[in-house]
């Protein structure tokens, strides 16, 4: 940050104000103040630090109204031509790293307009003409927000792709499904997987909802009444590729929803991840030994030498905090403000580039340990041995072959569950005249299906886990998501 600038008698950014003879570098305070800023007030006002990060879609805001103005008579063509020129260098000089940023000049617009006035001097001066910050912030930031969030719809369509590849490779390896954290009934890892491919499937639907409700032009509404000028806000609308102009000048610069409606579909990817993230916890503590990540996307202890942690999926765990935390941030925000701008929607900025700037590190980060891990089928098929997992089964059996009530069928086979845990066995191995004894019913043929692969091969129904089902779904994900 450049040294504060603002008590200097030949500041350069006194051009901006005509060269008043106040003292006052910072051009919003105009003619009406005769006291300079004090340090405080300076630093709780300034947002340049962060808000520079609009800069490109402040430049490109910027040029489009400069040339409606010019194209409606409002600026000489003169004007907007030194108006362009001097933003494309400001844009160069941003992207090189020469931009001076000075808090005394509050935030990103005023800073950009100061330097434009050190360029090109007068014609600077006209480009705020029908404009307000609270148009011109409304814009930037509906911007930026759609830049964003078609990064992330390609972070997440790369996410499901990873998760994809996983479930093709793993159609078949079976592993116990879990309800309650308890064993329930065998699945395929690939079904697994596939499952939060849909899960992201939705969340990209969110923010395609978020972006097609969000692109419509503020500019125009200027600070919150219109203008007296004659704008053509159809104009700055189609340049800046927005659908069309906000309906409602007061809405235009005091809305935020298309904030919140990104940092809630942020903080649903954020749990979205959180949880498969708990998974590859689970799935990669020798406990269960399901999965291996790779030694590159693996931390060590710095005292057992024995150790892999998976940082990287507890951190993606852990950041949903902070997504989750944006969001409520700016809700309570805009709680209980009256319309229209209020200073406290520069706060707006923070958790909004804070959600961004984090999805973008934990999806990437997600798919590159879905991508790259590798799945112990063995270990996976081993645990299923344990908690019964075709109990069902046995119970559909009984219902199927015999039929019994499913009530009767449920109960019988509790029973039949209650004997193998006291001989210490799994139902496929309990001897069949100990089973007969339970319910004369049962018969040698009962073994079929109490064996996993049965028992995946017969969820054949629509959406189910049989392997089969598995992988016709991977290839319908790949034709939904990834074309
Ligand atoms: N930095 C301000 C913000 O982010 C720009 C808008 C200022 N508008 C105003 N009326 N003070 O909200």
């Amino acid at each position: 940050m450049s040294p504060r600038t603002g008590t200097s008698i030949d500041n350069p950014l006194r051009r901006l104000i005509g060269m008043s003879a106040t003292n006052n570098p910072n051009p919003v305070r105009g003619g009406r103040f005769r006291e300079e800023p004090s340090a405080i007030m300076e630093r709780i006002n300034a947002s340049v630090d962060f808000d520079r990060q609009l800069a490109p879609y402040d430049i490109a805001g910027s040029r489009a109204h400069a040339s409606m103005l010019a194209a409606t008579g409002i600026l000489s063509v003169a004007d907007n031509d030194a108006i362009q020129e001097g933003l494309d260098r400001i844009a160069r000089e941003i992207e090189e790293g020469t931009m001076t940023w000075d808090p005394a000049l509050e935030d990103v617009h005023m800073n950009i307009e100061a330097r434009l006035a050190e360029l090109i001097g007068e014609p600077a001066r006209r480009l705020h003409t029908a404009r307000s910050r609270n148009d011109q912030v409304a814009t930037d930031l509906r911007l930026w927000l759609r830049d964003h969030l078609d990064h992330l719809d390609d972070a997440l369509t790369r996410l499901q792709e990873s998760l994809i590849v996983q479930a093709e490779r793993h159609a078949a390896s079976v592993m116990p499904g879990m309800t309650h954290l308890q064993p329930a009934q065998p699945v395929t890892f690939g079904h697994h997987m596939l499952a939060y491919v849909e899960m992201f499937g939705r969340d990209r639907g969110r923010l395609k909802d978020c972006r097609r409700r969000m692109n419509e032009s503020p500019l125009g509404a200027a600070a919150l009444a219109g203008t007296s000028f004659p704008v053509d806000r159809e104009a700055t609308a189609a340049s800046l590729g927005f659908d069309r102009p906000a309906a409602n000048s007061m809405d235009a610069v005091s809305d935020r929803d298309f904030c919140l409606e990104f940092l809630a579909a942020g903080a649903i990817i954020g749990v979205h991840l959180s949880r498969l993230a708990e998974e590859l916890v689970l799935w990669t503590s020798p406990t269960f030994g399901f999965v291996r990540l790779p030694d590159s996307l693996t931390t060590g202890s710095s005292i057992m030498p024995q150790k892999r942690n998976a940082d990287a999926a507890e951190l993606v765990r852990g950041k949903a905090g902070r997504l989750t935390g944006a969001l409520v941030s700016l809700l309570t925000v805009l709680k209980g403000l009256p319309m229209t701008y209020g200073k406290d929607m520069q706060e707006d900025k923070e958790p909004l580039f804070d959600a961004a700037a984090t999805l973008m590190l934990v999806i990437p980060a997600t798919a590159a340990m879905i991508g790259g891990m590798t799945v112990d089928t063995q270990a996976m098929r081993a645990r299923t041995d344990d908690g019964f997992v075709t109990a069902t089964d046995l119970a559909d059996w009984l219902v199927r072959e015999k039929g019994l009530a499913f009530r009767e069928a449920h109960h019988t086979t509790g029973r039949l569950v209650a004997l193998a845990e006291e001989k210490g066995c799994d139902l496929a191995s309990l001897p069949l005249d100990a089973m007969r004894r339970v319910d004369d019913r049962l018969d040698a043929s009962v073994r079929q299906v109490l064996t996993i692969d049965a028992s995946v091969a017969s969820r054949a129904s629509p959406g189910g886990t049989a392997p089969q089902r598995v992988a016709e779904a991977a290839e319908e994900a790949r034709r939904r998501y990834l074309a």
